[in-house]
């Protein structure tokens, strides 16, 4: 089967306000990502997710989109938006928009109109009610409605009170989000991912959720009418050529109800978190590969993997802050089968930032994850004002210039990864096959048509011996010393490699 760009390739997330800052205001920019497309293109991902870049009062920094069709200026301009597309495809890196389509900020014309009165014509496009539900919000403890004591109603957000959730079973909300997409497409975007997607649907009753399900996760109730509505989204994108694609923020965890959203008509692609929720241990990786592989073949979906994004701490830090781990993580992360989706800085190892109290801006504690990029070691590491959160953990020593001229570090290990992966069609395409293993390690070959490797990976902080069948040379490894050599079926302490066979 021929494989699209985005089942072979690789998507490197940006969190603007932190990538770079061209602007010197201390917050990241759009000139700031195209003037540092290199290090994307150094590292071999073959495109970028940036997170929102439209105007917003910034009371979730950016997903509470004031206008979906221009860019806040602490970004840049639209014409921004056109040169880093251009200058990305011209390194044939592809661009993604994140789309925001379950709620607008309470600045958004389209609610300041809603709650101007009950009759006015955009009132249907939010969710009114005399009467709350139990439903709850996410980042606190508190109901998902808020009273609007201009007209008396309560209107519902699924977030914060300055994020009302659009009304989708209105037609002309879905047109205009059809409309949205189009005015990026037109653009020349290769596509998005779709902010909680999940939560477009809801039960029009607006039935309370059962008592077992009350404040779990971002409550979901489901109504089957969002299939249909992600079918006339999957047709606005399937009328433009270029395999445009949309990934969907799914926030569940179960894999089927999460790749209900993907089928074959609806979004190409949606997120499965498990990976990233998962401890670091080889059972419970190989207890979620299992699920994403055995469900992928069952729905006809490809996977994703995930380790790292904003709304969570980054790995390495979950993981204890050993790089060893972080560094196990990528290697089977980036040779699993499925879409890997990388946070800008978890190349570095970045750890969080501690965040002081007194610098704390985010409301649902997400500021640690989201640190600046130190591009270098120098004063400013790259940015020209202080920037908006604190520093990640050593920026005068882990920064992307140092990482990019040492051959040993974890930045220089994603590089031989994406490569490696780019190069060999049973690592970007291939089937998996989980291989039994000691206790604390996971294996898995990947075979393709021709080629094969198999994957070992020690989770434990003890050496392990992993015999193999025949005879295996060490292609990747977490220790660059041991690549291109025999491998002597001894795995060190927290070490993982790709082996090929040899001769
Ligand atoms: C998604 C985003 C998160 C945001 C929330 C509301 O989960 O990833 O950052 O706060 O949706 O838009």
């Amino acid at each position: 089967m021929e494989l699209t760009w985005w089942q072979r390739g690789v998507i490197y997330q940006i969190y603007p306000r932190s990538f770079a800052d061209a602007s010197g205001d201390g917050v990241g920019d759009l000139l700031g990502m195209r003037q540092h497309l290199d290090h994307l293109t150094w590292l071999g991902v073959d495109g970028l997710w940036t997170s929102p870049i439209y105007p917003s009062p910034m009371a979730d920094f950016g997903y509470d989109v004031a206008n979906y069709t221009d860019v806040d200026p602490v970004f840049g301009s639209l014409d921004d938006v056109d040169a880093l597309i251009d200058a990305a495809h011209r390194r044939d890196l592809r661009v993604l928009l994140d789309w925001v389509p379950n709620h607008t900020s309470d600045r958004h014309p389209w609610f300041m109109a809603s709650r101007g009165s009950r009759d006015n014509p955009y009132r249907d496009w939010y969710v009114w009610r005399d009467q709350p539900n139990n439903w709850r919000q996410a980042f606190r403890d508190a109901p998902a409605w808020t009273l609007d004591p201009r007209t008396g109603q309560y209107y519902l957000h699924h977030f914060l009170p300055q994020q009302p959730d659009l009304n989708w079973n209105n037609p002309a909300v879905r047109s205009a989000m059809h409309d949205v997409l189009r005015f990026w497409l037109d653009r020349g975007v290769d596509g998005f991912r779709a902010d909680v997607i999940h939560l477009i649907g809801k039960d029009p009753a607006l039935l309370d959720d059962p008592d077992d399900r009350v404040g779990s996760r971002v409550g979901w109730h489901h109504d089957p009418l969002t299939h249909g509505w992600l079918r006339e989204i999957r047709t606005v994108l399937d009328s433009y050529d270029g395999d445009r694609v949309i990934v969907g923020e799914v926030n569940l965890s179960d894999p089927h109800e999460i790749l209900s959203h993907a089928a074959a008509d609806q979004l190409h692609l949606a997120f499965n978190f498990n990976l990233l929720w998962a401890p670091f241990s080889a059972t419970a990786f190989r207890d979620e590969i299992a699920a994403i592989e055995a469900t992928a073949d069952e729905t006809g979906t490809w996977p994703t993997l995930v380790l790292s994004n904003h709304d969570v701490s980054r790995h390495r830090t979950r993981y204890g802050g050993d790089e060893r781990r972080a560094r196990v993580a990528a290697l089977v992360l980036l040779t699993l089968r499925g879409t890997p989706f990388l946070y800008a800085g978890e190349e570095l190892g970045l750890e969080d930032a501690v965040v002081p109290p007194d610098r704390v801006v985010d409301p649902g504690g997400r500021d640690p994850a989201r640190a600046p990029i130190p591009w270098h070691g120098g004063p400013g590491h790259g940015w020209g004002g202080a920037p908006w959160l604190p520093w990640p953990p050593e920026p005068s020593t882990r920064n992307a210039d140092a990482q990019r001229r040492d051959p040993d570090s974890i930045a220089a290990l994603y590089r031989r990864l994406l490569r490696a992966r780019r190069a060999e069609p049973a690592l970007h395409g291939g089937g998996l096959e989980l291989r039994d293993t000691p206790e604390g390690v996971l294996a898995y070959d990947r075979h393709g048509a021709t080629g094969r490797r198999r994957v070992l990976a020690n989770f434990a902080d003890a050496p392990v011996r992993v015999p193999v069948d025949g005879a295996w040379t060490v292609q990747v490894a977490t220790r660059r010393a041991r690549e291109g050599v025999a491998f002597d079926d001894v795995l060190a302490a927290t070490e993982a490699v790709v082996l090929t066979p040899a001769g």
